[in-house]
């Protein structure tokens, strides 16, 4: 081997050695990027022995590439190798180093509310329990038979229309239209005993959505049977209820109206909070709000509950809490109920 040869071939041995020194002392990511630029870049000493291949004997030319070619691939495969092993003592140090701090706060979870709706309907629960009325839950699946039959409505009447119905597949089988359906089943339920109860729940109507009027909404149903139940209890116990509801000096008004299954029949109002009785969308111009329709129970009805009429005599109401919620609230369009916006409901 000629003095040129050994000379080239241990600069190479000599750069691989200190380059392999150089690499222990690496701390961090910084320091290997370093490293790599220096002894595998551009002008790193193994790369310029390949620039110098050029000028070498051609005899010694497969000696030195050879050599620079080990050379070069010992020092990548050093990088990778130890790069890792840096990577691992910094996680490990940082993990016994850096304590997990407890004392920072959490991620507040969001918090449910209830629904403004399920909210009025426990106020009146509230309310109608002080009175000494229990809650009785009926179906919202009803036979067309209850639904409109036993309340009175006779089969092709025209009342049928003042509701647009949802069927089922089932011709007999429905959507209640309304709560009042529930007043067959307390009755039959409660009978002979007399009767006092509310019967929540939702309804489903098959109708145009408006800032009024939803497909789907609840109603409280109101019924008393017992004897000598007049018109002035039901008055009194309306009034009581709106008072209790709103506040003590909440006006109201009844006006005379047509329910298949009550008779006297009436829609009551209350002021319309919305405007203080001027007149605005919602109370459509009158300054009044409907908020339930009600009446002394129909003959009919209370025959087809086991009740006998020249005996017992009852009165009903069935009204809606949403209604009554936009009420309380001022809220301006009902849809906002079922909107599902959160900017809404987290007003509640
Ligand atoms: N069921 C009626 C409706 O949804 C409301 C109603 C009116 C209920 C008069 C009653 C009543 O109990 O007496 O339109």
């Amino acid at each position: 081997m000629t003095e040129e040869q050994t000379n080239i071939l241990d600069q190479l041995e000599a750069v691989r050695a200190e380059a392999l020194e150089a690499l222990r002392g690496a701390k961090d990511e910084n320091d290997l990027l370093a490293w790599r630029a220096r002894y595998l870049g551009k002008a790193a000493p193994v790369m310029a022995a390949f620039q110098q291949l050029r000028n070498a004997a051609p005899d010694l030319r497969p000696l030195i590439g050879q050599k620079a070619n080990e050379v070069k691939n010992a020092l990548e495969a050093a990088l990778t190798e130890f790069g890792e092993q840096v990577k691992q003592a910094r996680l490990r140090a940082s993990l016994a180093g850096d304590k997990l701090d407890v004392t920072l706060p959490g991620r507040q979870p969001e918090r449910g509310r209830l629904h403004p709706t399920t909210q009025t309907l426990r106020e009146i629960y509230r309310i109608f329990a002080e009175m000494g009325f229990q809650v009785f839950q009926s179906t919202e699946v009803e036979l067309d038979e209850i639904n409109y039959g036993k309340l009175n409505f006779p089969l092709h009447h025209p009342a049928r229309d003042m509701q647009d119905t949802f069927f089922t597949t089932d011709p007999d089988v429905l959507l209640r239209t309304h709560t009042s359906p529930g007043q067959y089943h307390a009755m039959r339920h409660f009978h002979p005993e007399p009767i006092r109860v509310i019967l929540p729940g939702m309804c489903y109507r098959y109708e145009q959505v408006t800032y009024r009027s939803e497909i789907q909404f609840n109603q409280v149903e109101l019924l008393v049977v017992g004897e000598n139940v007049t018109f002035g209890d039901l008055i009194g116990t309306l009034e009581d209820f709106v008072h209790r509801m709103f506040t003590p000096d909440t006006h109201i008004r009844l006006r005379p109206n047509y329910f298949p299954f009550t008779e006297p029949s009436a829609e009551m109002d209350v002021e319309c909070f919305i405007c203080g009785g001027k007149g605005c969308q919602v109370c459509k111009h009158s300054g009044w709000l409907e908020i339930l329709g009600c009446g002394m129970v129909h003959p009919n009805v209370l025959r087809n509950g086991g009740y006998d009429p020249e005996k017992y005599s009852g009165f009903a109401a069935g009204m809606g809490p949403e209604r009554i919620t936009m009420l309380k609230h001022h809220i301006t369009d009902i849809r906002y109920f079922w909107g599902n916006d959160l900017r809404f409901l987290q007003q509640f």
